[in-house]
């Protein structure tokens, strides 16, 4: 935008008046930590008002999955800006887009589930769903199956109920949470396993154990649901190890227990499959998409329904009537119009091929770049999601110092570099969530820049 280019003050009004999300407030006021403005991007690239172009190799928040700058999908909002910029989803109503879009949703979603209910954040489609899951069990007359199992490292927003589904002392801290209603249980973290002579499948066994045993002293009439992202994300980008989900779906049906896959990050296509789910074998009740919907053209999420649980919501609004649940902006036609085009445009490329592929090739070229570095634990991912977790002692895993903020001064460097990562906010632990559209260059780029960037942190005196 031209005023933001010649503006000088927005520096300025920045720190006067903007209240940033996930800020240290305090050292922005002061001007201990900068502001970056954000003028344009394409393809893979960003560009501030200095005019410095980067690399974003975390695609926003992991969720420009398409990359930057796709006229289809612009073009698209434009189009249905102008011919109808908003009409709401209450009592019946919908619009092309919107409709368009939850058939193809239901026709990417893993079998059996057919209805999606549209929202506009991945916190909020998690609301909608542990409503769904308490409507669900009162209607079935089991009132008090409510609680709701969540993993430590787990990640499901910022609200009341799903900052307390979150798993990471940061979202809870000050806050008052968790609420009561939810309990948390091992994270499939097995790099840092405290038994390291498990197996993956030993470790996967007794994360289903230790689950079966909070099941037991909460008592299975009390859990409703277990949610978990099919790759770990925010809480350190951890896939599973062989075996969990297998192990840990068979805990949840012998106690009558609902499955949330929370699928924001990878749901339509991050890990090289259209969804999660499928890649993993999970069978869901419920799946919550957001990010990858739109590719963050616009903002919208969803709750994907199973046939099992639409049944019982179709009885309950027979016996109890409307149900009384939404938002002004569920199903926003923008939204849907930007989803209907990002999905679109996501076949028509074959995007989620290229993650695939190019996935696999930057976790590899990672692993044979950093693998051998002493401060160097693990490198881990899946399709197109990579970890670089970086450790005082790397034969006993030794966590560095927070006040070190070593994975915050690797991103720095990197930056330095042109190249944008995201330090994971708890360990040091640097993560790689590049657009689909990532070439194998670019991929090299991603890596020389973390090669170097780690050097020149860890390797300097
Ligand atoms: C797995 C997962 N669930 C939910 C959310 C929350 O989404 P939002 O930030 O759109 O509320 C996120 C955001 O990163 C996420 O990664």
């Amino acid at each position: 935008m031209s005023t933001a280019a010649t503006n000088d003050v927005l520096t300025q009004w920045d720190h006067d008046h903007f209240f940033h999300a996930s800020t240290h407030l305090g050292q922005f006021a002061r001007r201990e930590v900068g502001n970056r403005i954000i003028t344009g991007a394409s393809g893979v690239h960003i560009t501030d008002r200095e005019g410095r172009r980067s690399l974003d190799a975390f695609a926003g928040l992991y969720c420009v999955n398409a990359g930057y700058g796709r006229s289809e999908i612009t073009d698209a909002i434009a189009e249905q800006a102008k011919e109808l910029a908003y009409y709401h989803a209450y009592v019946g109503h919908g619009t092309e887009a919107s409709i368009t879009l939850a058939r193809m949703v239901a026709e990417r979603a893993p079998e059996g589930m057919n209805h999606v209910y549209f929202g506009l954040t991945g916190s909020d489609a998690n609301e909608t769903n542990i409503k769904l899951v308490w409507y669900y069990n009162n209607i079935l007359g089991r009132p008090e199956k409510k609680k709701i199992i969540a993993r430590w490292r787990g990640y499901h927003g910022s609200g009341l109920m799903t900052g307390s589904l979150t798993g990471l002392d940061l979202f809870h801290k000050k806050f008052d949470l968790p609420l009561s209603q939810v309990v948390h249980t091992e994270a499939p973290y097995y790099y840092r396993r405290a038994d390291r002579s498990m197996s993956e499948a030993e470790f996967s066994a007794d994360c289903a154990a230790k689950l079966e045993a909070l099941i037991e002293r909460e008592g299975a009439d009390t859990i409703a649901a277990f949610i978990g992202e099919p790759v770990l994300g925010t809480g350190g980008i951890v896939p599973p190890p062989a075996g969990y989900w297998e192990a840990i779906q068979a805990v949840l049906s012998k106690h009558d227990i609902l499955l949330i896959a929370d699928e924001v990050v990878t749901g339509f296509g991050r890990t090289g499959s259209m969804m999660g789910s499928d890649h993993y074998g999970l069978k869901p009740d419920l799946i919550t998409i957001a990010k990858g919907l739109t590719s963050a053209y616009a903002p919208l999420s969803g709750s994907i329904v199973s046939d099992r649980m639409w049944d019982v919501l179709v009885r309950g609004t027979d016996e109890f009537g409307v149900l009384g649940h939404g938002w002004t902006y569920s199903a926003h036609p923008i939204g849907a119009a930007a989803g209907v085009a990002n999905l679109q445009l996501i076949d028509k490329l074959d995007l989620i091929s290229n993650a695939s592929d190019v996935g696999a090739y930057l976790n590899t070229a990672m692993a044979d770049a950093l693998g051998a570095h002493a401060k160097v634990g693990d490198i881990r991912g899946e399709g197109m999601l990579c970890a670089v977790e970086l450790v005082e002692d790397r034969d006993d895993r030794v966590f560095f110092d927070p006040a070190l903020k070593i994975g915050p001064r690797v991103v720095a460097a990197m930056l330095e570099r042109n190249v944008i990562a995201r330090a994971m906010p708890q360990g040091d632990i640097i993560g790689f969530a590049p657009p689909f559209s990532l070439t194998r260059e670019e991929a090299d780029t991603v890596v020389a820049a973390t090669k170097d960037a780690v050097a020149e942190v860890l390797d300097a005196g």
